[in-house]
């Protein structure tokens, strides 16, 4: 394997979103891309930084260097630690975006030390690409979101009364809220501009996490609607890391039975309400699988006893962990033991599940996760858990989809073809990206 160096590769700074859920795939197509003769500037705040130093393998330290962003907000409004989406408590939101854009001078002055011959951004910084310009920096835009969810929220764009190409993929009538949400917030304001913005200005391409053996037929479909080629950089999944630190946990996974442990995760920004936790709660107790559940809450201090059903840690002894806060989720869903992911079905998640072969109970929140829900049933990968009509998980139904996807094994053909397919694929999808990001390197050195 090649690495890249400073001095002799074209340099490419990339620029994600504060989110882990964000700047993960960047470090993965930034590890890919060192492979393929780039040098990569990857920067972002300290905060969100923080998450990935010690995910830079040693042997590419010389091939990736992390660039702080320091962002334009006193301490009293938003603190350091807050300058990221992960952990983020949810009224905070607003004053990390508005800092975030209000630091574009910072940033801007970062391109002029750095010089990269290309800037990838993220679609939240429509004002980046101008500033690169600027500087004759040509810019492309890396969306970490699903080809089905973009194409989703183009179509409505373009014409709401149309057809969409599959008639799976819809709001359920209980998530309306979330489709007005989005296309009303999207309609006459900001965040619409802002997606559309970012792939206007791509130069020639617009890269999106996900491949084409998944999703060929709404890469198309995107590509057709926005008048701008979108090419798949691959599932970018993380490799399983080290971690020592929860050696105790792997330990119990290791003494239960093949595939017989469900893993329980709603993604690094999303607090689950009480209303679901008890759903999900009374639904692990019901169903026969094993389990371990990541639970996270706003507040930093909490007596985990008084947010889950009374008596349930008692009740759930040795067949289910509970972890507060943080677990090694790709090291668990590789492991043999377990046979199932209770998700909200964050596009990292799905794709890391269809990368390691672990079938999906898909309990989707909102945002993009009720649309990458249909997507996994589409695909035959896993089983979503419907809600009342009036929205509310129910116990029993949570523990029936859990036990016909894992004790079951219900979708385990489908999901090993998946698998199959995307390790036959292995970097196909990278090979095209270099080609395609080094033509725009070199068009913009000869002019
Ligand atoms: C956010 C949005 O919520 C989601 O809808 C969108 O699709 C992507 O951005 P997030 O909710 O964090 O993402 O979910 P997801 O996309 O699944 O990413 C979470 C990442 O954090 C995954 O790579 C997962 O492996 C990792 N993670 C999460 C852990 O390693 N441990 C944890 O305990 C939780």
């Amino acid at each position: 394997m090649n690495s890249s160096t400073k001095n002799q590769s074209p340099r490419i700074l990339m620029f994600p979103w504060l989110g882990y859920g964000h700047i993960t795939p960047y470090l993965e197509l930034a590890k890919k891309l060192t492979t393929k003769d780039f040098f990569i500037y990857l920067c972002s705040t300290e905060a969100t930084l923080s998450s990935i130093r010690t995910k830079i393998p040693p042997n590419l330290s010389n091939s990736i260097e992390l660039v702080p962003l320091p962002l334009e907000v006193s301490p009293d409004d938003l603190p350091e630690k807050y300058h990221t989406t992960n952990g983020l408590p949810p009224h905070l939101m607003v004053k990390l975006k508005e800092a975030f854009d209000n630091s574009k001078q910072n940033f801007s002055s970062l391109l002029q030390k750095h010089k990269p011959n290309l800037l990838i951004f993220d679609f939240l910084q429509p004002w980046a690409p101008p500033l690169a310009e600027a500087l004759n920096i040509p810019s492309v835009i890396f969306i970490t979101s699903s080809s089905v969810m973009t194409s989703f929220m183009f179509h409505h764009f373009s014409d709401p009364g149309a057809e969409f190409p599959s008639e799976n993929i819809r709001f359920r009538h209980y998530e309306s809220c979330f489709m007005d949400e989005l296309l009303a917030n999207a309609r006459d304001c900001e965040e619409r501009e802002k997606g559309s913005a970012g792939v206007n200005m791509s130069r020639e391409i617009v890269l999106i996490k996900g491949s084409r053996e998944i999703e060929g037929r709404y890469i198309e479909y995107v590509s057709g609607l926005t008048g701008k080629r979108f090419v798949p950089v691959g599932p970018l999944v993380q490799e399983p890391d080290d971690q020592k630190s929860s050696s105790e946990l792997l330990s119990w996974l290791d003494q239960k039975e093949a595939k017989s442990t469900v893993y329980v995760s709603f993604g690094s920004e999303y607090f689950l309400s009480k209303e679901d936790m008890d759903g999900i709660a009374h639904g692990l107790l019901q169903s026969k699988a094993n389990f371990i559940w990541v639970v996270r809450f706003p507040e930093t201090e909490v007596v985990l006893e008084e947010k889950l059903p009374e008596g349930f840690l008692d009740k759930v002894g040795e067949r289910g962990k509970i972890v507060q806060g943080w677990a090694p989720q790709t090291r668990i869903l590789v492991h043999p033991n377990v046979g199932g992911f209770v998700s909200h079905c964050g596009w990292n998640s799905v794709m890391e599940s269809f990368k390691y072969g672990v079938p999906i109970v898909a309990v989707p929140m909102h945002l993009d996760q009720p649309i990458n829900a249909r997507l996994v049933e589409e695909v035959g990968a896993g089983e979503e858990v419907l809600r009342d009509g009036d929205g509310r998980l129910n116990a029993e139904t949570v523990a029936a989809v859990i036990n016909r996807v894992v004790v079951e094994d219900g979708v385990r053909a489908k999901v090993d073809e998946i698998k199959a397919r995307l390790a036959l694929m292995g970097d196909g999808e990278i090979d095209e990206v270099a080609r395609e990001l080094m033509s725009i390197c070199s068009k913009s050195l000869i002019n």
